[in-house]
């Protein structure tokens, strides 16, 4: 079912492509609800989309995020579309002396635990709807990992797996699963990006990504043209290429 008439919730939606998202599905007529850690952003945000609703909520603060359903259905008790899109990318050495284990260890709870941590609060709820979507956002990183980034791709492979799952077991209920992946976007996800020339502008990805989510039957994978070099690598035998192309 498309993604209109629906109450949403975005995590990370005061910056980059969740605002961006979150915009054109308000502008689609859905109510929209972000949440974000910046307050500065998430206040701009807000000001800037009249009915926008919007949370502050740090998602590796496990006592906040066990606190927010609760508050967050209290008040949209229609909710029925949840798109788990807050993240961040760091490099990694691992020919350092001394590895930073922070950042590993920030990845996981941003990038893996705190989407598995809110879809398991949230399920519950999105079952007894008649018609509800869960969206994860992995990366074409998935599927072929910038070498760079160890730990960032390999959540992003983590999501992808976790989500087939469940896909499959939420196959007789009501709530549909879909995973967005990607490709590389135009904003400030690392230092500089959103200038870089090579990454997709963010109102072209928006764009693409809007009518995917406007079809009747969404893609249980919403792939716009650009990720496919990453997503389709390894079924169209040029794995190593990609990867050689992705790791210069
Ligand atoms: N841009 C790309 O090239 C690209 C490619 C593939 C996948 N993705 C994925 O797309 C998603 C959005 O990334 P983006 O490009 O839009 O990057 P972005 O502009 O940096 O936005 C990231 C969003 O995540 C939020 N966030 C990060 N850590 C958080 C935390 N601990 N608690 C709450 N919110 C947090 C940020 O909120 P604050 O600003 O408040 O910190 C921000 O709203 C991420 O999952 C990313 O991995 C992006």
């Amino acid at each position: 079912m498309s993604f209109t008439d629906r109450t949403i919730l975005i995590t990370g939606g005061n910056a980059g492509i969740g605002r961006a998202l979150a915009e054109a599905l308000l502008a689609r007529g859905n109510r929209v609800i972000v949440t974000g850690r910046n307050p500065a952003s998430l206040a701009a945000t807000l000001a800037a989309n009249p009915g926008m609703a919007g949370h502050a909520l740090d998602v590796t603060d496990r006592a906040a995020l066990a606190a927010f359903p609760a508050r967050l259905l209290a008040e949209h008790p229609d909710l029925d579309t949840v798109i788990l899109n807050a993240g961040i990318m760091e490099a990694e050495d691992y020919t350092a002396d001394a590895i930073d284990l922070d950042v590993a260890e920030r990845t996981i709870a941003t990038n893996l635990l705190a989407p598995i941590q809110l879809a398991a609060a949230l399920l519950p709820h999105l079952r007894a709807r008649p018609r509800a979507a869960l969206v994860t956002v992995s990366s074409g990183l998935a599927f072929v990992p910038k070498a760079g980034n160890p730990v960032y791709s390999a959540t992003k492979a983590a999501i992808h797996s976790w989500t087939q799952s469940l896909r499959h077991q939420l196959r007789g209920t009501s709530v549909t699963v879909h995973e967005l992946a990607p490709p590389l976007v135009a904003t400030e996800l690392t230092p500089g990006q959103s200038r870089n020339p090579a990454a997709l502008p963010l109102g072209a990805f928006i764009d693409e990504v809007m009518v995917l989510l406007s079809r009747g039957t969404v893609p249980d994978e919403i792939l716009v043209e650009r990720v496919l070099f990453q997503r389709k690598a390894e079924t169209e035998n040029r794995y190593a290429a990609a990867f050689a192309a992705i790791n210069r």
